[in-house]
């Protein structure tokens, strides 16, 4: 069974990081294999913070979202499972993502996501914790291995990371999601989600 991955870059900071940790996930998810891999980087994305006078989970399809937001609604739609890649800014996440969390609703529900964080000290711990605890109000799964990276320009070189277990690591959290992709897909398709 393939499951369909959305790899999400969070930020959108000018300079930002990233990008290069995302495709470097990316390239370890296709060669995990089983998934089907989409990398959305939200800096390509209209993410108005304004909301619209609705929700999204009462309004559903009827939810007014700007054109240029329809390539994520579409990728966060039809996903199996999400891997976030999110820097720490001031202890949490950054607006882009939360902005893109918050104009969608249903599209998050029964559905497993990983993170990968970075940062200083803490390897974006902070906004791991924060994004774990809104996506169980989205009706999310987060799973239990992540991948954490103090000091991108450290801990990263030529576009991969230089401790040599990561790849083990990443491969742990890529068995994870696989084994909920599949179970919350089948569960999905039997019964749908009652949100
Ligand atoms: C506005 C801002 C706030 C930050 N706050 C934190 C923080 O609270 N904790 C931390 O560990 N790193 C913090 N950092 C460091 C970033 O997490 C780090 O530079 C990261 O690589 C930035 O990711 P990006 O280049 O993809 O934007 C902050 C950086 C910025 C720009």
């Amino acid at each position: 069974m393939t499951n369909k991955l959305v790899i999400i870059v969070g930020s959108v900071r000018e300079g930002r990081s990233g990008p290069v940790l995302a495709s470097w996930v990316a390239e370890q998810a296709r060669a995990h294999g089983g998934f089907d891999v989409t990398v959305v980087d939200l800096a390509e994305i209209d993410l108005p913070l304004a909301l619209p006078d609705a929700h999204p989970k009462l309004a559903a399809d009827d939810y007014p979202r700007p054109a240029g937001m329809a390539p994520l609604t579409a990728a966060i739609d039809g996903a199996d499972a999400f891997i976030v890649v999110t820097p720490e800014y001031n202890h949490s996440y950054p607006a882009s993502l939360k902005a893109a969390i918050d104009w969608h609703f249903t599209q998050w529900a029964a559905k497993p996501v990983a993170f990968v964080s970075y940062g200083g000290t803490a390897g974006g711990r902070h906004a791991a914790l924060h994004l774990e605890n809104v996506f169980i109000e989205l009706h999310a799964v987060p799973i239990r291995d992540g991948l954490s990276f103090p000091y991108y320009r450290r801990t990263w070189q030529d576009g991969r990371p230089l401790d040599p277990e990561t790849p083990q690591f990443t491969k742990t959290m890529l068995d994870q999601l696989t084994w909920w992709a599949t179970a919350l897909r089948t569960a999905r398709e039997a019964t749908p989600y009652p949100a």
